[in-house]
């Protein structure tokens, strides 16, 4: 097992609490969010790729940053996409925000200023953006506290076409 491999592992099995320890991360996103503020309002379709828990999601709706979008989560570990579906029915239950699951599974998360339609996929994200070309397309891409745990040299060079065919404008953020 590689040391990234032995990472992943680790966060698949921590996965759930990851959040509450995670300050650099946090911090990270922040500063993140407020740099990338503009590409992240003008986008209509947004990809993140490894989303974990959908701990970034949460904060773009936090921030009002997600109006009328859609976003789309993948990651490798079914069991963090199921957290993240359970904990977006959290936060909107906390925010007294609307939240509808249609029979695919899209989420439609709705308040008076945002109406966003959030689907989650467990999916290798190497495999998901092989297929992905030909069948959507994003405006933007997010990576956050990921790009670590992958063959940087598959991520970059060999998947760069896919990517580039894949994403409306090049906008992403890592
Ligand atoms: C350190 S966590 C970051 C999660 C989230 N982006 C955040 O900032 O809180 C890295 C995530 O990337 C996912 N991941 C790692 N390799 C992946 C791959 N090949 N395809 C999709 N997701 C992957 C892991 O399962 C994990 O959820």
């Amino acid at each position: 097992m590689t040391h990234k491999q032995a990472i992943q592992r680790n966060f698949a099995r921590r996965g759930a609490t990851y959040d509450s320890h995670a300050r650099i991360q946090q911090w990270m996103a922040a500063e993140l969010l407020r740099g990338c503020k503009e590409a992240v309002l003008q986008a209509r379709t947004i990809l993140e790729v490894g989303c974990g828990i959908g701990t970034m999601l949460e904060r773009l709706l936090d921030r009002g940053l997600l109006t009328r979008s859609a976003y789309t989560g993948i990651d490798v570990e079914a069991e963090c996409i199921r957290a993240a579906a359970q904990r977006l029915q959290g936060y909107a239950a906390r925010r007294q925000s609307s939240l509808t699951i249609d029979s695919d599974g899209t989420m439609l998360f709705a308040t008076q200023t945002q109406d966003v339609r959030i689907t989650f996929e467990a999916a290798d994200l190497f495999v998901f953006l092989e297929h992905a070309p030909g069948k959507s397309a994003w405006d933007l891409l997010v990576a956050h506290a990921v790009l670590d745990l992958v063959d940087l040299d598959t991520a970059l060079i060999d998947q760069a076409l896919g990517l580039r065919a894949a994403f409306h404008q090049s906008g992403s953020l890592e």
